[in-house]
């Protein structure tokens, strides 16, 4: 990631080039002033005898300047940059830059896009750094503040990056507890971790069978950060399967690439639970992170077997694929003893999310208007697209077993972005809940968007600390 730092116009020695943002009828100068007949997102080299190398950013009118558009502009612009070889880039940060949040955006871009999973390489790259210049000192007082909040979330989706991308032979459920230790010692952190015989006592038989035929065992974290003046009470689940080859319902090969990424869910908890205690939030977040391996031995589940769940309902296993939703099944019967305000589930679920709806939109589903509508909002203020799919009960017709309470898949192959939601509204009951399904927009082929890297992107996130207050 590119280090950060601000400096006064007096600094600008250090910089060996400059980022400037040109927005339409500040051209001002006379090497920008036809800029005005370009596209938006025009980018400029000049020569400044006295200054140097500066890159105009061309980002047309400020009211067509979206967030992702300035995003996506700089996130170039920045590579841009390491192309000519600079390695100290002055961001020459005008007024209106800093007022319309095209500081924030540009930042996000930045971080976004300079992000790599490197620490397996030998040869590394050298991230470059960013000066922020700024003119007066009250102008440099609210680039700090703007840039550290944005440092601090924007880290915290770039630790979830690395958690993901970390492949399951290293990030096994084992890694994930001594990783989830750490955020335990943060100031109001607790950990609970039930695992081996425990798993059995408490009945979480479903996270039990995902994890039997893996010799690194099944467990269920639960991180809770619990801050003193917290109004809110909120549990959040995340889905952590840690490698998913299918089971005995086995992947075919390419669809099996991408799945060390299947805990995606349980990475978001523990990152945020991490980012709400390193920013004293003032919310309590109760974390669950069921964690197994999808995996095929002697003792692993199979097809057909019956499992009597947490809940005390009986599931036939039909697909040892959709795995995902026992894990969910038992966490979200489970959470409910901790009386939470509203349970908000995170998960990698459903393939399907991205055969229906592509990268960039982020299905959801929810039992409660309000929760709902606080999610759309907050999907607004980020410019991150979710979409609501309707909780269709009558569906719960295709999920009909014929020897157990439910079935994990339904027959056929239709609509089984909605069918996975009934599947799990039938362990929330009646507690306000929220299901964000993120198998779509995470993994990353590389070359969608300069700010989501290949591997994986963290699309979403921000819309989900937003709607947790920790933005
Ligand atoms: N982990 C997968 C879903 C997934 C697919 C995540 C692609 C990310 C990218 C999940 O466990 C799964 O296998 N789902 C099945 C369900 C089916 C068997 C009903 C699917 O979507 O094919
Ligand atoms: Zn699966
Ligand atoms: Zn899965």
């Amino acid at each position: 990631m590119i280090k950060i730092e601000i400096r006064d116009l007096s600094h600008s020695k250090e910089c060996d080039a400059f980022m400037m943002p040109v927005f339409k009828g500040e051209e001002g100068s006379a090497r920008a002033k036809d800029l005005a007949d370009k596209k938006k997102g025009y980018l400029r080299l000049v020569n400044d005898p006295e200054i140097g190398n500066i890159l105009l950013v061309w980002l047309g009118r400020k009211v067509d300047a979206t967030g992702l558009f300035i995003k996506e502009t700089f996130a170039t612009a920045l590579g841009h940059m390491s192309s000519i070889g600079a390695k100290r880039i002055g961001l020459i940060c005008t007024e209106s830059f800093l007022k319309n949040g095209g500081l924030d955006d540009s930042l996000e871009g930045m971080i976004l896009s300079s992000y790599s999973f490197d620490k397996h390489k030998s040869a590394k790259d050298k991230a470059p750094y960013l000066y922020i210049i700024t003119k007066t000192s009250k102008q440099k007082a609210e680039a700090s503040k703007r840039t550290e909040r944005t440092i601090a979330w924007a880290s915290a989706v770039l630790k979830i990056r690395d958690h993901v991308n970390e492949p399951s032979n290293i990030l096994t459920p084992n890694e994930m507890k001594k990783r989830a230790s750490k955020v335990a010692q943060l100031k109001n952190v607790k950990m609970k971790v039930i695992e081996g015989r425990e798993l059995e006592k408490e009945r979480l038989n479903a996270i039990r069978a995902v994890g039997s035929g893996s010799k690194t065992g099944a467990k269920l974290i639960c991180l809770e950060y619990s801050p003193a003046a917290a109004k809110r009470k909120v549990a959040l689940i995340g889905k952590g399967v840690t490698f998913d080859t299918g089971g005995y319902s086995l992947k075919p090969p390419r669809h099996m690439l991408g799945m060390k990424g299947d805990m995606l869910g349980s990475a978001i908890v523990m990152s945020l639970i991490e980012h709400a205690a390193n920013s004293s939030a003032k919310i309590k977040l109760m974390g669950f992170m069921p964690l197994a391996e999808n995996m095929i031995s002697s003792s692993a589940y199979k097809p057909e077997d019956i499992i009597r769940t947490h809940s005390g309902k009986t599931v036939e296993v039909e697909n040892t694929d959709a795995e995902g939703r026992l894990l969910l099944a038992d966490t979200l019967s489970y959470c409910k003893r901790y009386k939470p305000d509203e349970i908000v589930d995170v998960a990698t679920l459903s393939g399907s999310c991205h055969l229906a709806l592509g990268e960039f939109i982020c299905p959801f589903v929810s039992n409660n208007e309000s929760m709902a509508h606080r999610l759309e909002r907050s999907s607004e203020l980020t410019g991150e697209k979710f979409l609501r799919l309707p909780l269709m009960k009558d569906y719960l017709r295709f999920l009909k077993s014929s020897v157990a309470d439910i079935k994990n898949i339904s027959f056929g192959s239709g609509g089984s972005l909605i069918t996975s939601s009934i599947f799990l509204s039938e362990f929330v009951g009646d507690s306000p809940w929220l299901h964000i399904d993120l198998a779509g927009g995470d993994f990353q082929s590389g070359s969608v968007s300069p700010i989501f890297p290949k591997g994986s992107s963290g699309f979403g996130i921000k819309t989900l600390m937003s709607y947790l207050g920790l933005i």
